[in-house]
């Protein structure tokens, strides 16, 4: 009879690693299961934010300190940190010059609805960084994607946006749907969504030219929105041409292309956009822009802020429904700009471009000698080992490539040996900060949980 396994791996011996891992991570974390072992007191469920109970470990370390790419636990330990806050510190923590940055404003001021020297030193340097001649301050990602699909439907006049099945862009309600059985749902999981979501949102496969073409063909789609790369479930690359035929398409059908960069930034200074030459219409870049300072940037060509103009113009007066209190306040746009000026720098990039070139052939030698049906996968600085065979092709695909228990068992066996990677895909970014001996670190430590998987 054939044993059941995952991602090539008997369950018995996942389950028989993962119960050895949790053991030693218990024995490793006194302190902190002192103070989470049993929920952290005030809190619903024991967390601030529900991500902290998603990780492999059975209950959250307690963070002493981050500095670069290194991070310490108040029991003592240090770890390689190639989860970076799932890209919010992309950059590293706390680089030096946005410390310095937030310590300068900390003493004027945080948040005041009026421009500061920061802020019109911003400006010029989106539109220089990213080629679009008009940009908008928002706080999160989410609130960019949901701000430029508003602008997007206003300037169109078109109802519905297209999502690429398996996408996320942050909790953006209209994105929640999916393709079942070629159909489209609204996400499983979502919590009081009483609205058919299938109503706003066509949703494809990400790499399908034909079935984008026929959903585009309806004429009712104001704006597709996409990552260059689908990160959020297991990362597919799109495949050659496939970017060129959606700006094809989406300009012969009068659609919209908003292009939302916040993984992809891993790919160069301007994003996969300026490496591969895309045109979107509208671009949002959203968590490592101000350095891990909640922040986020929106911008539009010029024939979108012309058509806004025009739609405000016809508007009556009122709320435009875009905009949060805090967004563009003081604190976040000198982060922002010390980001721009000196952390996100070309020599920042080819640093980190080489050690994930460099961890990406180590972890896929490993997998190769060990005969895994496993491969890796990589967007510049962002690097994911996948537990199934590729390249996967779509949204469809990567689901399917998810091995959710032998991930958890691999996750926490790094953790244990002093590596941190995120929690929720297996993605491993590398920042300017990240050394040869860290990545080295990492490898040895793959190296030796994929030995006890498979023996
Ligand atoms: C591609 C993409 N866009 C948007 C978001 C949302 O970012 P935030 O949670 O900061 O709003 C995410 C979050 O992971 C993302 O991966």
């Amino acid at each position: 009879m054939a044993t059941a396994s995952l991602g090539g791996v008997s369950l018995r011996r996942i389950g028989e690693v993962f119960a050895a891992e949790r053991r030693r991570y218990v024995d490793a974390h006194p302190r902190s299961l002192q103070r989470t072992g049993r929920g952290i007191a005030g809190y619903f469920d024991g967390v601030p934010m529900h991500w902290m109970r998603d990780w492999s470990m059975p209950f959250p370390f307690v963070v002493e300190s981050a500095r670069g790419a290194t991070l310490h636990d108040i029991d003592g330990n240090e770890y390689a940190d190639f989860c970076l806050g799932d890209t919010g510190s992309m950059f590293g923590h706390s680089p030096r010059p946005v410390a310095e940055a937030i310590a300068r404003q900390a003493d004027q001021g945080l948040t005041y609805m009026l421009p500061t020297d920061d802020a019109i030193a911003v400006g010029p340097l989106l539109v220089e960084r990213f080629g679009l001649p008009h940009w908008q301050i928002a706080t999160t990602a989410t609130d960019a994607n949901r701000f430029a699909l508003r602008v997007a439907r206003a300037v169109t006049g078109r109802p519905k946006i297209l999502v690429f099945n398996g996408c996320y862009h942050g909790t953006v309600d209209e994105t929640f749907v999916r393709l079942v059985d070629g159909r489209a749902v609204n996400r499983p999981g979502l919590l009081g969504q009483f609205t058919d979501l299938t109503q706003l949102a066509r949703v494809v496969e990400f790499n399908d030219v034909d079935g984008l073409r026929h959903e585009l063909a309806h004429g009712d789609v104001a704006c597709v929105i996409t990552e260059p790369v689908l990160t959020n479930s297991c990362m597919v690359l799109p495949e050659p041409g496939f970017l060129d035929q959606v700006r094809r398409l989406t300009r012969a059908t009068g659609t919209l292309l908003l292009i939302d960069e916040t993984h992809t930034i891993s790919t160069g200074p301007g994003g996969y956009t300026r490496t591969h030459g895309l045109e979107p219409d509208l671009f949002v870049l959203g968590k490592p822009i101000a350095g891990g300072v909640p922040a986020s940037v929106w911008g539009f060509t010029d024939d979108v802020a012309r058509r806004l103009h025009e739609v405000q113009a016809r508007t009556p007066p009122g709320h435009s429904g875009m905009g949060t209190t805090l967004s563009a306040n003081a604190l976040a746009l000198a982060a922002m700009r010390a980001t721009l000026e000196h952390v996100m720098t070309a020599d920042a990039y080819r640093h980190m471009e080489r050690l994930a070139g460099m961890l990406a052939n180590g972890l896929q030698a490993t997998i190769d000698v060990r005969r895994l049906p496993w491969h890796v996968v990589r967007v510049g600085a962002r690097v994911e080992f996948v537990c199934a065979p590729g390249p996967l092709r779509n949204g469809t695909q990567a689901e399917a490539a998810h091995a959710p228990e032998l991930e958890q068992a691999v996750h926490l066996a790094l953790l244990n040996r002093g590596c941190l990677i995120a929690p929720f895909h297996n993605m491993m970014l590398v920042c300017p900060a990240t050394t040869e001996a860290q990545v080295a670190r990492l490898q040895d430590a793959f190296a030796a949980v994929t030995d006890a998987l498979v023996t």
